[in-house]
């Protein structure tokens, strides 16, 4: 987990995104579940290169970012002058105060691979939001992700930003030698040029992808109860968003 977000990866992870994912919807997204919520104080876990912060800063709302990588949080702060950005890992983190509400973006969640990663995340959650604070994030839904990736075994993406063409090779592997639905992700990224495949990086990653039925145990063993199921497509994979309250 923490050198697949390092050094040079997360410049590539940023141009690459930035084609993938509108982040204009995405914000409009989780924004409209934090104004439902009547939430102002946000903190928003896994928030990578910025791309949402700068839109929480554009409209002048209370954030905070955090992460876990250096590379990506140097990206965030370039990009996000004003914002401030937390260096930290979401199973062990300690706020000056406790915030109305706690994102995690991304399916940054698929880095939480042992049940010990998830129960100690969500206990963080829960002790830095306030009292009937809410938590919001995604997951890769493990029902639909494992047929498919079985089905397609090589899959491409390919992206152009600033004028060079990226374009990403992916090969997934069950690793039934683990607990839970583990996932074994390779992935190659290269330029393009004149037609010609010029490889820049090769990266190897454990991730996890998990049932709707998991994750309503692991919330309702550490104290949330769920306000939302959205069972939302994202730009390769199905995904579900929690919306989960606080109990007291
Ligand atoms: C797939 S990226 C998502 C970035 C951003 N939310 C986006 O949508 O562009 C996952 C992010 O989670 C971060 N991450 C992984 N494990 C983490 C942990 N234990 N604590 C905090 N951040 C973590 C990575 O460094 C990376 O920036």
């Amino acid at each position: 987990m923490a050198n697949l977000y390092d050094g040079k990866m997360a410049a590539i992870y940023d141009a690459m995104y930035q084609t993938f994912v509108n982040y204009d919807e995405e914000y409009a997204f989780y924004n409209n579940l934090l104004q439902e919520n009547n939430c102002s104080s946000i903190l928003e876990i896994g928030s990578g290169t910025g791309n949402l912060a700068k839109r929480f800063d554009e409209n002048k709302q209370n954030y905070q970012g955090l992460d876990y990588s250096e590379s990506m949080i140097e990206i965030a702060k370039e990009r996000n002058k004003n914002c401030s950005f937390i260096q930290g890992d979401m199973r062990d983190f300690k706020l000056e105060n406790p915030v109305d509400a706690i994102l995690i973006t991304g399916r940054s969640t698929s880095y939480l691979i042992t049940n010990s990663d998830i129960n100690r995340t969500f206990d963080a959650l829960y002790k830095n939001t306030r009292d009937n604070g809410i938590i919001i994030f995604d997951f890769i839904d493990a029902n639909r992700f494992i047929p498919f990736i079985t089905e397609n075994v090589l899959i491409t993406h390919e992206a152009v930003y600033e004028n060079v063409n990226y374009k990403r090779d992916s090969h997934w592997d069950v690793n039934n030698s683990l607990e839970n639905f583990m996932l074994d992700w390779s992935a190659e990224y290269y330029t393009v040029v004149n037609g010609k495949k010029e490889i820049i990086e090769n990266d190897f990653s454990t991730v996890r992808v998990f049932t709707l039925n998991e994750i309503e145990l692991f919330l309702y063993l550490n104290n949330f109860e769920i306000l939302k199921t959205i069972d939302r497509k994202t730009y390769a994979y199905d995904t579900y968003v929690i919306v989960a309250k606080k109990k007291p």
